[in-house]
Parts: structure tokens; sequence; C-alpha cells
């Protein structure tokens, strides 16, 4: 089994085993707090959260937290901190919002207020070209604008930036041979000084022969509250050269096609839940990937849903690459599956997170450009809500009515 496969199906599916801080700080980052709001660092997208707690009663904090459209409502002030725009929903429980508050409270006490923070660097060349010294790029992006560029030189490869404020997002960048190397976003936790960034270069290829599809994932998931199916789809890219490829076509960035992968027909909300969209060329059935991809793997992950309805759902697609393993888990006891096009071997998972869940996976090997793939999904246990039963008996009584009419009528004539 991947294990990042088995890592994001932690992230959706894991188990607690921290204390409220430890979960606290982990919600602070994986519900994005961490891209509005700093602690003890100043003004960021949101207020300065450093003893918050001082500022409203517990349940206010809480609502802020996890329904701050109840806040502009009771307080009838929109946004209610002057100079901020409106906080979004971020979709955090009560008992989450409580964990993060702790989190909040534990670390007020421990920031030093205003501390500045420093970023460490170095350039690994693996290129055929000599080691060269580097002009590095600070970008501080704040809600994806570039608000500011900084540049320092590298010294034997190495770069220091330091004194930053670090209430706001930054990226690093470097040139070489026309290629744009460049970190992702990154932010400062409240309590990190340092960060360390490396960022390496290789020589480029415009041959598109070393890209290959190690494998595919679907993970399924069932969602009752609006009655889809939710589909995590992992593409496991491989670039087996020694060369950053850089698409086949042009080398302009907005024209650069390293991979089309499929998509399937009939789907809604497309994600991409660790990339920017914009880095993807997307149509009805394919999405092309436009970022330089340099020697070893990438992952790229997209979500969607597709609705139910009475008689279930079927999405079907024609593969654009050839792939070795195509694996689909799907929760058994939640939703079912029906697959045509390829052959499939069935087995009840293996992945220790899930056990107690009715997880099946189906395998598919060898897939080859051309093939198609059909999944049709259907739910029994939705099909007897009580709406439908009562459709179901008028229907029948309707019928059994029109029968006994019909007969009499026939009797009578
Ligand atoms: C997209 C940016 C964004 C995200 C993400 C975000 N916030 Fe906010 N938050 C804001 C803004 C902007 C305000 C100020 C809104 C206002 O005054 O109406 C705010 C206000 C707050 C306040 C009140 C602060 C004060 O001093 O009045 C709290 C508490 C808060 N956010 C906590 C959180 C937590 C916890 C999370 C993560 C679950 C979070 N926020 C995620 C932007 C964000």
């Amino acid at each position: 089994m991947n294990k990042y496969l088995v890592f994001l199906l932690v992230i959706m599916f894991g188990n607690n085993v921290y204390s409220s801080i430890d979960e606290g700080r982990k919600l602070f980052t994986e519900k994005r707090c961490v891209t509005c709001h700093v602690v003890g660092r100043g003004k960021f997208v949101g207020p300065d959260l450093w003893n918050v707690s001082k500022k409203y009663n517990k349940s206010d904090l809480i609502q802020w937290i996890n329904n701050p459209e109840q806040i502009y409502e009771k307080y009838g002030k929109k946004p209610f901190n002057n100079g901020y725009p409106p906080m979004p929903n971020m979709n955090v429980s009560t008992s989450e919002s409580i964990k993060i508050i702790s989190y909040l409270d534990d670390i007020s006490k421990k920031v030093k207020k205003g501390s500045k923070v420093s970023i460490k660097g170095s350039v690994k060349n693996y290129s055929s070209t000599e080691d060269a010294e580097y002009e590095v790029q600070l970008d501080t992006v704040m809600a994806d604008k570039v608000l500011d560029t900084y540049k320092v030189s590298t010294s034997e490869g190495y770069f220091l930036i330091d004194n930053l404020e670090g209430n706001i997002a930054y990226k690093i960048k470097i040139f070489h041979d026309g290629i744009e190397y460049s970190t992702d976003k990154f932010y400062f936790s409240p309590l990190e000084l340092n960060k360390e960034v490396e960022l390496t270069v290789y020589d480029s290829t415009m041959n598109s022969n070393h890209i290959e599809i190690e494998s595919t994932h679907l993970v399924v998931n069932y969602d009752s509250e609006s009655d889809v199916v939710v589909i995590a789809e992992i593409f496991n890219v491989y670039n087996n050269s020694n060369m950053i490829f850089f698409g086949s076509n042009d080398s302009r960035d907005s024209n650069r096609e390293i991979i089309e992968l499929s998509l399937f027909n009939n789907i809604e909300e497309l994600n991409f839940p660790h990339r920017n969209a914009s880095s993807f060329k997307i149509s009805d059935n394919s999405i092309i990937d436009t970022i330089p991809l340099p020697p070893g793997g990438r992952r790229i992950v997209f979500t969607y849903v597709t609705k139910l309805d009475l008689l279930g759902t079927t999405i079907s697609k024609k593969f654009l690459n050839n792939i070795p393993s195509l694996t689909i888990i799907v929760p058994e006891d939640k939703v079912d599956l029906k697959i045509e096009g390829l052959e499939y071997s069935k087995k009840s998972s293996e992945i220790e997170e899930l056990k107690d869940q009715n997880y099946v996976t189906y395998s598919m090997n060898e897939i080859k450009i051309g093939d198609k793939l059909e999944l049709s999904f259907s739910n029994f246990k939705s099909f007897f809500t009580p709406k439908i039963l009562i459709s179901s008996i008028s229907l029948i009584v309707i019928i059994m009515l029109s029968i006994f009419f019909i007969k009499k009528r026939l009797r009578t004539e």
C-alpha cells in the first residue's frame, strides 16, 4: 500500500490520540487558520489571536471559530473589526473550536511577542552546468497576491533571509536555465522562528519518454447529508530521468503541458486540495498539469462529487494514459459499486486504519490508452427513506384502486 495514500486516509478518517492542545495545534493548520492568523506577530488577513480569550467570553469565542455569521448577527456589525474583511466559516465543530482555543491559550503564554523569523536555504545543483550562485527571490504573499518581492544572492549555494515579520505567507524562487524553481507557499506557525528550505535544479528536457503514471487510487466515500458520492482521485506520476521535464510542446509558462489525465464525466465540484487549480488546464474530460516535473515522483490529487438519485449514478471515462495499477477503495456498507469495462479483483481492505470499517478494494491492472471504465454507484439504504416509502405505498394504492374500478366497470358493461 502506498504510504502517501495511507497518510491521506489517516487525514480523512484518522483517530485521535493527542491531547487537546496538540489537537488544537493540528487543527490550527488543518482548518487553515494559519493562512490568515498569527499569534503575537501582528496583523495578517485577520487579527492577531494573541490572548484572544481575554477579548471575548468563551461562548462568543467558540462562535467566532465555528460560526462567525452568528457573531455578525449578534453584534449587527460585519466586519466586526475595522480594517479587516469578514471571516469565512471554516467548517469547525464546537469540540474542535474548544481544542483550538486551548491551543491559543497555551501559546499565548509561550510566544515572545513580535519575534522575528528567518529563512535559511540552499540550492542543490544537479545539472551539468557548473555550480553557479543564484539570485534568490522571496515573495511575500497575501490571499494569493504577491505583495512584495525581496532578493538575496546565494553564497556557495547557501542563503539567509532574516528579520522577517512572519505574519504573512512566503514563497522562494530561483531561475535556472530559463525555468523557475519555486517552493510552495509556506507560513510560520506561532512558535516557529526558523524555516529551512532547499531548492534543487536540474538540466531540462522536452522529451516526454520518461514520464509515466505509476498508479492511480480512487478513494470513495458517501456523504449521506447531501446524498453524494465523494471521490478523491490520486495519480502517482513519475519522471524516471535525471532531468526536469517542462513539456514537449512549448516552453512558455502557460502553454506547458506536462501530463494530461483523464477525468470522469458526470462529476461536479472538482477541487485540488494540494494545489492551486490555476496550475491545471481543465476541460470536460481531462486535466493537464502545467508545472514542470523534476526527476522523481509527483502526486496529483483531485476530488469531486457525483450526485446519487433514485437509480444511483454512473460515471465513466476513457483513459488517456497507460496505467499499471488502479485501485478503488469503497466503503461497501455505505454505497454499492458496479464496475464495467475492466477486469478487476476484489478483496476486503488491508489498510490498518480502516480495519473496523467495511472498506473493500477493487484492483485493476495494465490499463491501456483508450480503455474505458464505467462506475455505477447506488445506495439502497437511502432508497427506503420515509418519503419514498410513502410515495410507493400511495402508488400501490392508486394502482389497486384503478384495477378495482376498471374491473367494476367491465362487470357493469
Ligand atoms: C480567510 C482568512 C481567515 C481564515 C482562514 C480564518 N480567519 Fe479568523 N478571522 C479572519 C478575519 C478577516 C477576521 C476579522 C473579521 C471581523 O472582524 O469581522 C477574523 C477573526 C477571527 C477571530 C476574532 C478575532 C478578534 O480579535 O476579534 C477569531 C477568534 C478567529 N478569527 C479565529 C480563527 C480560527 C480559529 C480560524 C481557523 C479555524 C480562523 N479564524 C480562520 C480571517 C480568517
